[in-house]
Order: structure tokens, then C-alpha cells, then sequence
């Protein structure tokens, strides 16, 4: 078969900029390994800064996000025995963030897709790419049994963290990978259980981090720093109520206990791939860059990632003008980094690390101090933490 884009991968990069490219009338096949049924139920974060809601809204699939999701106009900061809030909304001319969790926004956009005859192809299996620096790639991979060749003008890698599209970038010549390690990772559950507070509650207690989040006013989503060896299995659901407990008592909260229906170890990196574009090879998502969790960049990096992408390719396709996607690398690299920048900094302000001394702990006291108290402070993490808009961030 013939199409004009091959995506590789289904998740919120792939599925959005199949959207965007439908709108403009570009065809593309997206492929992914995993059944629509897992990509549906696999459980990520659920904060969506301003423009992802606005960009979801204006194409047309913001529809339940509009209705089910939750705007936040302040963040809360619990250390030093009280609670303290960044009123993000006042501080940035009412820019906020919603929550929604990630896999609604994918059963969204899935939907959309099918019902504008999107060819979108789960379960597959086998996928190789090839010809990436020449003006014909090519996608293979097995489906029902069947090997089927995608010839295309372009092929995207949205393949995520595992991705194997980003080592098609010949590595040393062309491409150079940073990476970061933290050590320590997250243990999330949702439960059942009433919500804690108005808010999210980000909490740096001396037992280490905790991250009081929600999903409705039923479901709540709550992570604590961990040791990055434990497994989930370790932690009976009485241990994990007492240590968020105990994260958060100092400063005067109480959280309310339920079912915990699901229990996860999320792992920490900071990730760059340069560049995100080799011939006709562009990547999108994780599978160019990673953020450590705190902050929720994830998703809104993919996202601002293939709105610039969609408008370069629309400028190539429309009017075989090629610069903005030659530019493509440098464009979305910028919010990539300040993101990078941004998540690097609240996980280091806000984690207790092994070797910590007590001048790193008055130091990051100083710190929060300053962000929850200086207007100049607060609005650079307001500013952050409900997203830069979608213009190419310089
Ligand atoms: C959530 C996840 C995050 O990483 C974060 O910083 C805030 C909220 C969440 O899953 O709700």
C-alpha cells in the first residue's frame, strides 16, 4: 500500500498527529505492536497544560475532556510542617492545567480517528523501516499473518521510550543520545477513595516525595518516592496509606483511605536524542525525549512535538516547501530542553536524595520558600508547570 506519513506508534504522538495530518487532508497508517485494548487501559499521568486542552478542543476531540476533566488553577506545596499554594491561573493570566488522564485522551482520539476512516493498525508485529535516507521509505511489518509493505513519503517515529525508530539515526555521525539517571522512582496507586484536597499536592517530607493527585471525585492518584529496586508486590495496601500518611502529616494533611486498584513503580530518566529528523525520518514523543515524571511533561511534550511536526509536513505537502521541517529539530528542541530543564528541577527541589546533608536540606527549604513566595519565583514555575503556548518557544 501507499500513503503519504507511516507513524509508528499509537500513543498520544502517533494518534494526535494522525489527526492533525487528516485535518489538513495528508494521509496517514499508523502501526502499532500493542492491541487498541492495552493501549487503552495502560495508565500514565493525567495533567494537561493549557495548550494541549486548547490544541484537543480546537480539533475537535475535547468534547468528554471538557466535560470529565478537571481544571486546577493552583498548585499546593506541602514541606516545613504546612501547605503552601502557587496560584498558577492568577500568576499567568489564567493559563492552568486539566486533569485527564492519558489513556482518555487515547480512547478519544482513537475514536476520532476511526470515525473519520483513519487506517490505524493494532497488533502488529515484525515492523521494519527502511530507506529512510532515500526520498522512498518503507514500512514492513506482519498483520493477521500477512506481510504488508507501506511505501511513504515520510516516516514518524512515535514508538515511545522502547523505541527502535530513533536508532535508524546513525549514532556518533549523526546522532548523540543525553542521558540522566535519578536514583530513586515512583510507587503509584489509584484508589478508590475520596479526594484529599483542592488540588494537587506536591509534598517534600524528610521520609522523601509525595504526589497527591486525582482522577475524579471517586478515583485518586497518589505516588511516593521510591527505592527503584522495590516491586510492587512488597507493599501490602496498609503500608502504602501509612507511608503517604506519613509524608504528609506535618503538614497538617489527612488522606482518605480506599481500595487500591492499582499499584505501579514508575522509573526515573532524563532523555535526549539529537537530532529528532534524519532524511525522511522525523521523531516524535518519547521516543526522542524523557522526562522524570514530576511535572507531567510527558504527554504535553508529544503533543507540542506533532503540532509543530503537522504544520511542517502540511508546508512540504501543500506547497513542497521543506523549511520548516529542516527547522523541525531545532523548533521542538527548545521547549524539549526547557521542559528537561524544568522537570530536572522540581524532581531536585522537591526529592530526598541518599547522600543528603543538611545544608541540601535548609537549601532546598530556601528554595520552595522562594517559589511559594516570591511573585517573580512562583510565576517562573507557574508559567512552566501550566505549559508555555505552542509558538516555537525561543
Ligand atoms: C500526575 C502525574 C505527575 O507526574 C504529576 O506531576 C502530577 C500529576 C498524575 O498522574 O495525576
Amino acid at each position: 500500500m501507499r500513503t503519504q506519513v507511516a507513524i509508528i506508534g499509537a500513543g498520544p504522538a502517533g494518534l494526535m498527529l494522525s489527526h492533525l495530518l487528516h485535518l489538513r487532508g495528508i494521509d496517514s497508517v499508523v502501526v502499532d505492536v500493542r492491541t487498541r485494548e492495552e493501549i487503552e487501559a495502560t495508565i500514565k499521568a493525567g495533567v494537561l497544560e493549557q495548550s494541549t486542552v486548547d490544541l484537543l478542543q480546537q480539533t475537535g476531540v475535547g468534547e468528554r475532556l471538557g466535560r470529565e476533566g478537571a481544571p486546577h488553577d493552583r498548585i499546593n506545596f506541602a514541606f516545613g510542617g504546612e501547605l503552601r499554594q502557587v496560584d498558577m491561573a492568577e500568576l499567568t493570566g489564567g493559563r492552568r492545567v486539566t486533569v485527564y488522564a492519558q489513556h482518555e485522551v487515547l480512547k478519544d482520539l482513537i475514536a476520532r480517528r476511526l470515525a473519520d476512516g483513519g487506517d490505524l493498525r493494532f497488533g502488529i508485529s515484525g515492523t521494519t523501516v527502511a530507506d529512510v535516507d532515500t526520498d522512498r521509505p518503507t514500512v514492513d511489518f506482519t498483520e493477521h499473518g500477512r506481510r504488508v509493505r507501506v511505501e511513504c513519503d515520510v516516516v514518524v517515529g512515535c514508538d515511545g521510550s522502547r523505541t527502535s525508530t530513533r536508532f535508524l539515526i546513525p549514532e556518533g555521525s549523526v546522532r548523540t543520545d543525553y542521558f540522566r539517571q535519578y536514583p530513586f522512582a515512583w510507587f503509584g496507586i489509584l484508589a478508590e477513595a475520596p479526594p484529599t484536597a483542592e488540588g494537587l499536592v506536591y509534598a517534600r517530607s524528610e521520609r522523601g516525595f509525595a504526589l497527591i493527585s486525582t482522577r475524579s471525585p471517586q478515583v485518586q492518584r497518589l505516588y511516593f518516592q521510591c527505592d527503584p529496586a522495590t516491586s510492587a508486590d512488597d507493599w501490602s495496601d496498609d503500608r502504602i496509606w501509612s507511608e503517604l500518611q506519613a509524608r504528609v502529616t506535618e503538614a497538617g494533611i489527612s488522606v482518605p483511605t480506599g481500595r487500591i486498584f492499582q499499584k505501579d513503580v514508575l522509573h526515573f530518566r532524563s532523555f535526549v536524542c539529537e537530532p529528532m529528523q534524519y532524511g525522511r525520518l522525523f521523531l516524535a514523543g518519547d521516543a526522542a525525549h524523557t522526562v522524570p515524571p514530576t511535572g507531567a511533561k510527558g504527554l504535553n511534550l508529544a503533543m507540542a512535538d506533532v503540532y509543530v511536526l503537522d504544520r511542517a509536513l502540511g508546508a512540504r505537502f501543500a506547497d513542497h516547501d521543506s523549511r520548516l521541517l529542516e527547522s523541525y529539530t531545532e523548533t521542538a528542541l527548545a521547549r524539549v530542553w526547557r521542559a528537561q530543564h524544568f522537570s530536572w528541577w522540581m524532581t531536585s527541589m522537591l526529592h530526598r536524595f541518599s547522600d543528603v546533608t543538611d545544608f541540601d536540606r535548609r537549601r532546598q527549604t530556601a528554595e520552595l520558600e522562594m517559589v511559594v513566595s516570591s511573585p517573580s519565583a512562583s510565576r517562573m514555575l507557574a508559567e512552566n508547570y501550566a505549559g508555555l503556548p505552542l509558538e516555537p518557544v525561543g
